[in-house]
C-alpha cells in the first residue's frame, strides 16, 4: 500500500481519495468514502473496478501474461500436473515431492460421491444439458456436508477443497454417462486424476478401460489451463455469493451457473458450433463480415477478452497441445481445425480485430482437442467447470479466511420517482 492520493472535484468540492499499489498491475483508487459525499462510482461490467485484493492470480492483458502465485502458466503447463497446480492455488506455494504425493493420495480418497446422490441425476430428463445437471448436483453437495461446514474452521475449509477437487471429475463424468444412458463408472485408485476422468467418461462395465497416456496428458493440460483466471465473471459470482457466508458448495454451484453463458465458459461449446456452422473455408469471409457487422449479433466465438489485448497465453499452449493430440490420433486433416487455423489467420490480419485487439482466447482451440478426444460438445463447459472449481474455491477461501463485508453494489436509478397509488385503481 502507498500513501499516494487521487484528488476529485465533485460539485466544486475537492475530495482526496487514497491510492494503493499492488506488487504488479495498475494502482487502485479507494472510492469507499464517496458514499459520504452523496455520489457513487459508475462502472457497469466492472471494466475499471477492482472488487477485492488477491494474491492468487495475476494477468497482464497487454503483454499476454498469466501468473498463478507468480508462476507463468506456460511453465506450470510444462512442468506441473493439475493437482500440483491445485495445491499451488490453494496453499500459495508449489508442493514438495512429499506434499505432492500426499495431496494426490488425499484427493484419490475423496473421489466417490454419496451413493444417495445418484437419485439427483435420475431426477433430470435424459436430454438435460450436462451443465444443468452439474449445477444441480454440485449445489446438492451442500445438503450432504452441511453439518461439517464451519466456514471459520481452517480444517473444514481444507477438507471441502479436497472433496470438491476430488469429486468434480466423478460428477462431470456421471453427467455424461446419464445423458447417454450408460451405467455410472466408479473412480479407480490405480489411475491418475486425468486417466480416472477419462475412464469414468468412456469406460463400461463390459471391459477394462485402458487410458491413452497422450490423451490423459492433454486432458491434464486442459485442466491446468482452465484452473483459475483472477476475478472473471464466475469467480466474482462465487466471491459475491460467499460474502453472505453461504455454504461453499452452493457458492461453487453459483460459479457453475455464471460460467455456463456463451460469453464466458460456454464459449468453447459455442466455438465448435460456430466452426460447424461455417462448415467450409470458403464461408469464412462471410462469417468474418457478420462478426464485424454492428447490426448482426454474430460474434467470432473464442475471440476477444475483457483483459487480454494480446494473445491469451493459454491459447498458445492449447494450440500446441491441439497439434500434438491430432498428430497422436492421426487426425492430420481435421476440417474444423483447418477452418479454425484459417479463421485465426484472417481475423488476425483484419483491421476490425486488430483495432479492437481481439485475439484467440483459451476457448478457441480447447474445443477442437476435446472433440478429438471424443468428448461431446455439450460436455465442454462441464470440463471447464471441473477445472475452474479449484480457482473458485481458492478465491472463496482467500475471502473467507480474511476480513470481508457482504458485497452490495449500488446503482444509477433512472426509474419513476415517488408517485401515489391511482384513485381509480383503489
Ligand atoms: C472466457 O474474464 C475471464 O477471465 C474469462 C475467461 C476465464 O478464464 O475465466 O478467460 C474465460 O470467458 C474467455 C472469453 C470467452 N468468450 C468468447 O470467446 C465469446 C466471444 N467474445 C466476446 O463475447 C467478448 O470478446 C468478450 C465477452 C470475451 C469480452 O467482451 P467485452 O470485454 O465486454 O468487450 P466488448 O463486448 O465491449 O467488445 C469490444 C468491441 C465491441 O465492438 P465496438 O462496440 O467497439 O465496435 O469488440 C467487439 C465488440 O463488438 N468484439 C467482437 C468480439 N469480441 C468483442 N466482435 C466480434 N467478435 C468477437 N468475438
Amino acid at each position: 500500500m502507498t500513501d499516494r492520493k487521487a484528488t476529485l472535484s465533485v460539485g466544486g468540492k475537492t475530495i482526496d481519495l487514497p491510492m494503493y499499489s499492488g506488487t504488479a498491475g495498475p494502482d487502485v483508487i479507494d472510492v469507499r468514502a464517496l458514499v459520504q459525499e452523496g455520489v457513487f462510482t459508475y462502472d457497469p461490467g466492472f471494466v475499471s473496478t477492482a472488487a477485492c485484493e488477491s494474491k492468487i492470480t495475476y494477468i497482464d492483458g497487454a503483454k499476454g501474461v498469466l501468473l498463478h502465485r507468480g508462476y507463468p502458466i506456460e511453465q506450470l503447463a510444462e512442468h506441473s500436473d493439475y493437482l500440483e497446480v491445485c495445491y499451488l492455488l490453494l496453499h500459495g506455494e508449489l508442493p514438495t515431492p512429499e506434499q505432492s504425493e500426499q495431496f494426490h493420495v488425499t484427493v484419490k480418497n475423496h473421489t466417490m460421491i454419496h451413493d444417495q446422490m445418484r437419485n439427483f441425476f435420475h431426477g433430470f430428463r435424459r436430454d438435460a444439458h450436462p451443465m444443468a445437471i452439474m449445477c444441480g448436483v454440485v449445489g446438492a453437495l451442500s445438503a450432504f456436508y452441511h453439518d461439517q461446514m464451519d466456514v471459520t474452521s481452517v480444517k473444514q475449509r481444507e477438507i471441502t477443497a479436497h472433496r470438491l477437487v476430488a469429486k468434480m471429475p466423478t460428477i462431470a463424468a456421471w453427467c455424461y454417462k446419464y445423458s447417454v444412458g450408460q451405467p455410472f463408472i466408479y473412480p479407480r485408485n490405480d489411475l491418475s486424476y486425468p486417466e480416472n476422468f477419462l475412464q469414468m467418461m468412456f469406460g463400461t462395465p463390459c471391459e477394462e478401460y485402458k487410458p491413452n497416456p497422450i490423451l490423459a496428458k492433454a486432458m491434464d493440460k486442459i485442466f491446468i489451463l482452465h484452473a483459475d483466471h483472477e476475478q472473471n465473471a464466475s469467480t466474482s459470482t462465487v466471491r459475491l455469493a460467499g460474502s453472505s457466508g453461504a455454504n461453499p458448495f452452493a457458492c461453487i454451484a453459483s460459479g457453475i451457473a455464471a460460467l455456463w453463458g456463451p460469453a464466458h465458459g460456454g464459449a468453447n461449446e459455442a466455438v465448435l458450433d460456430m466452426l460447424a456452422e461455417i462448415g467450409d473455408e470458403e464461408n469464412i469471409e462471410k462469417y468474418v463480415a457478420k462478426a464485424k457487422d454492428k447490426d448482426d449479433p454474430f460474434r467470432l466465438m473464442g475471440f476477444g477478452h475483457r483483459v487480454y489485448k494480446n494473445f491469451d497465453p493459454r491459447a498458445r499452449v492449447m494450440r500446441d497441445t491441439c497439434n500434438e493430440v491430432l498428430a497422436e490420433l492421426g487426425i492430420e486433416d481435421d476440417p474444423l481445425l483447418r477452418i479454425a487455423q484459417r479463421l485465426e489467420k484472417i481475423a488476425l490480419e483484419d483491421d476490425y480485430f486488430i483495432e479492437r485487439k481481439l485475439y484467440p482466447n483459451v476457448d478457441f482451440y480447447s474445443g477442437i482437442i476435446l472433440k478429438a478426444i471424443g468428448i461431446p460438445t455439450s460436455m465442454f463447459t462441464v470440463i471447464f467447470a471441473l477445472s475452474r472449481t479449484v480457482g473458485w474455491f481458492a478465491h472463496w477461501d482467500e475471502m473467507s479466511s480474511g476480513s470481508y463485508r457482504i458485497g452490495r453494489p449500488r446503482q444509477l436509478y433512472t426509474g419513476p420517482t415517488a408517485r401515489d397509488f391511482p384513485e381509480h385503481l383503489k
